[in-house]
């Protein structure tokens, strides 16, 4: 099985914005296939170590052979970053990076389903937490698999696409990447197929992952760990993962939160972040000419205080 090896988005970026102490410990979230921990111990000079992250244990592996000559300065770590304090082994670090979604390691692999292109079953699991998705397709109503589609695969065409996936499993119950990719089809048509198909796809990678509800729990925990004056970047790639970062970004910047007419605070809410990037950070037009898949994302960075 070949694999297509993953290209970092905004390495450079991610490099400049992270890096505060060159003897630090720096944690990747989502190590992949390494590609940001590799940049930034193949072009920052230092002493500083890598603790990487990752829910996929075959995305480990892979990182373990690719990052080799730098074994000495990285520890590996298999787990959900939703428990990231736990996992992490240190009480403090100075710098954490998430680099959210998919990788192409992942999609390139017809057997894990993630893909429409590649024939194989609807497994879509990174990490062994994750939910099924023909489970969900046999026995979800049409509302509650539309409002998935609609939610997390931002699809203009969720009802007809639902409506289909519902009608074609009372006959014979969707358990591939052919099956689902064949109903989408039906319902949606050709015009625009492509790119529906990959709303679609995205949507139920989404929900097995519980992509949105793992960033929510993750983000405090990073917090708690970043010592004064270390950073968090995170890259999303989709609009809800931004806002869901943006907003606690926004809320972390903020110090009391009671209501105006109180006399005085009860919340006792503390200012823990300082925002780096008012508005999020795209990938230049040279980046995109190299990596088209990095074509969504966003960067934003802030700072402990
Ligand atoms: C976009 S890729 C990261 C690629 C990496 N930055 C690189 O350059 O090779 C996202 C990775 O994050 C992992 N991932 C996604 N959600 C995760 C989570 N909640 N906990 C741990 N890893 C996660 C995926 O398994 C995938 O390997």
């Amino acid at each position: 099985m070949s694999y297509e090896r993953h290209i970092p988005a905004m390495a450079e970026e991610v490099a400049d914005l992270l890096v505060t102490d060159t003897g630090g410990i720096y944690i990747d979230a989502t190590l992949g296939t390494g590609g940001h921990t590799a940049y930034l111990l193949d072009h920052v000079p230092g002493s500083f170590r890598v603790i990487g992250l990752d829910q996929d244990r075959l995305a480990i592996e892979k990182a373990r052979g690719f990052l080799e000559r730098h074994s000495g300065r990285i520890e590996f770590l298999h787990g959900n970053f939703r428990n990231i304090k736990d996992l992490a082994g240190v009480a403090k670090c100075t710098g954490i990076v998430a680099d959210l979604g998919i990788s192409s390691l992942q999609l390139s692999d017809a057997l894990r389903g993630f893909s429409y292109q590649g024939e194989g079953p609807l497994d879509m699991s990174m990490g062994e937490e994750a939910r099924s998705v023909p489970k969900l397709l046999a026995t979800a109503g049409e509302r509650e698999i539309s409002y998935l589609i609609k939610e997390f695969g931002e699809e203009r065409r969720h009802r007809a696409i639902a409506r289909e996936i519902v009608r074609i499993g009372l006959e014979n119950p969707i358990t591939t990447t052919g099956e689902l990719r064949a109903a989408v089809e039906r319902a949606a048509g050709q015009h625009g197929l492509m790119a529906t198909l990959s709303r679609v796809f995205q949507a139920f990678r989404i929900w097995a992952n519980s992509e949105m509800d793992a960033l929510e729990e993750f983000l405090p925990q990073a917090v708690e760990l970043l010592e004064p004056g270390g950073r968090i970047v995170v890259i999303s790639y989709h609009s809800l993962e931004d806002r869901i970062v943006k907003r606690f970004f926004k809320l972390e910047e903020s110090g009391c939160i009671c209501p105006p007419d109180f006399p005085e605070c009860r919340c006792a809410k503390e200012k823990r972040l300082r925002i780096m990037t008012r508005r999020p950070i795209r990938p230049s037009r040279e980046e995109l000419q190299k990596n088209q898949r990095a074509r969504s994302a966003k960067l934003r960075a802030a700072e402990r205080i």
